[in-house]
């Protein structure tokens, strides 16, 4: 089930792949985000990136959600979920100028710059528009977020920011800049973090910075200290939104300066779900078996990008005996494996399976690799559903072209 509605009905009547999300879930996520930081000045600016499906930013927009938006794309998204501008930070390693003047005339909360040459393209673009930009710098602070290498981007190495030890010195340079008014710092040091020590040491770092600001007579009025908080895919304990505001909070309240968080996954993860019908069981040679879904890594890339673990658990029981399985896709790519060496009861082609936890950084990263239509989208809120995103077809894919 899905709240009060049965997934195996939901497959029936929409077809799989099929992804499921619960309304109860996202709310009771948002507000623990919300109630742990309770009590001190905070903004949760969720983070489009990981599901901006418009029915889904809606409703964070409705639970009083701001947007972190990385495109001019997810910005185009967040205004018709209903967010305005003043909701809206503008993050991005790579903002071209059209992104850049879209976000200045708009006139967003805040521009999460990336490095001195952006600063300077966002001071001409807003001076030649004779407004100002406000503007927050991101901070590498070079800190092992010690979760996977492809989603840690607090480390020098990484391509991020600017490293901790040259803010100062930017800040000095581009605080009197006419189209600049510098409102804050922003720090993100990765993704899926399952301990709260590097999200402290992130934070310390920003806390610290923003003094000498201070000291410098740079007047900042926030600290962005990202996302990252993660989930469990696994059943094992994690830290919770408290845990998280617990050790956050005692370090930057000493700064004063009201705190904006940008959670993505810790939300939207665990209210998802994406369905699939088994479309075939091969044995293989050395004992174990290939359970073929009909979803793969055009509908759910994580697992393939960053070795991701999903639980996949069969939506009704299965009666057949145990096996060790690799779950895959249909996709003409080895690599399209949901779950390695899996133990399951046997199942029968055209048995329904949960890839649970799949809220996050699924759909948004569905491809059309194969020629296969992305897949469709349900909300369910208690024991109402209704499709938030149609099944894509080959009609809408050709559509585009000549
Ligand atoms: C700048 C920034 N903020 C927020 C997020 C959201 O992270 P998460 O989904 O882990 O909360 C990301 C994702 O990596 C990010 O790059």
């Amino acid at each position: 089930m899905c709240e009060d509605v049965s997934l195996a009905q939901l497959a029936a009547s929409e077809g799989t792949p099929l992804y499921v999300y619960s309304a109860g879930i996202v709310t009771a996520r948002y507000r623990a985000m919300d109630d742990a930081f309770r009590g001190y000045p905070h903004a949760l600016h969720y983070a489009m990136k990981a599901n901006s499906t418009l029915s889904i930013a809606r409703l964070l927009r409705s639970l009083g959600a701001g947007a972190d938006a990385n495109s001019g794309g997810e910005i185009d998204v967040a205004l018709r979920a209903g967010f305005i501008p003043e909701q809206i930070v503008f993050t991005g390693v790579g903002k071209t100028p059209a992104e850049l003047a879209q976000a200045i005339d708009l006139g967003v909360k805040t521009i999460n710059a990336e490095s001195e040459g952006e600063l300077d393209r966002i001071d001409r673009l807003a001076r030649e528009r004779g407004t100002r930009a406000r503007v927050a710098l991101r901070v590498n602070p070079d800190i092992d977020a010690r979760s996977h290498p492809h989603i840690s981007t607090g480390l020098k190495a990484n391509k991020f920011g600017v490293p901790a030890d040259a803010v100062r010195d930017i800040c000095r340079r581009f605080a009197g800049r006419e189209g600049l008014e510098f409102t804050g710092l922003h720090t993100h040091v990765g993704s899926q973090i399952t301990d709260v020590d590097p999200l402290k040491r992130a934070a310390a770092t920003v806390v610290a910075l923003a003094k000498e600001l201070r000291d410098d007579g740079i007047a900042i009025d926030h600290l962005d200290v990202g996302g990252g908080l993660g989930v469990s895919y696994d059943g094992s304990e994690v830290p919770s939104a408290e845990d998280y505001a617990e050790a956050l909070l005692p370090v930057v309240r000493e700064s004063g300066l009201s705190l904006i968080l940008e959670p993505g996954r810790n939300i939207i993860a665990p209210a998802g779900v994406l369905l699939s019908y088994v479309v075939d069981v091969k044995d293989r040679p050395d004992g174990k078996a290939f359970v073929i879904l009909d979803a793969g890594m055009t509908e759910l890339m994580r697992p393939m990008l960053y070795g991701a673990f999903h639980r996949i658990e069969p939506v009704l029981c299965t009666s057949g005996p145990e096996i060790v399985a690799d779950i895959v896709g249909p996709l003409c790519e080895t690599s399209d494996t949901l779950g390695k060496d899996r133990r399951l009861g046997r199942p029968q082609p055209g048995d329904l399976f949960a890839v649970l936890d799949a809220g996050a950084y699924g759909a948004v990263m569905a491809s059309n690799y194969n020629r296969r239509p992305m897949p469709a989208e349900v909300l369910v809120d208690g024991g109402r559903w209704s499709v938030i995103r149609r099944r894509q077809t080959i009609d809408d894919l050709l559509a585009l072209e000549s």
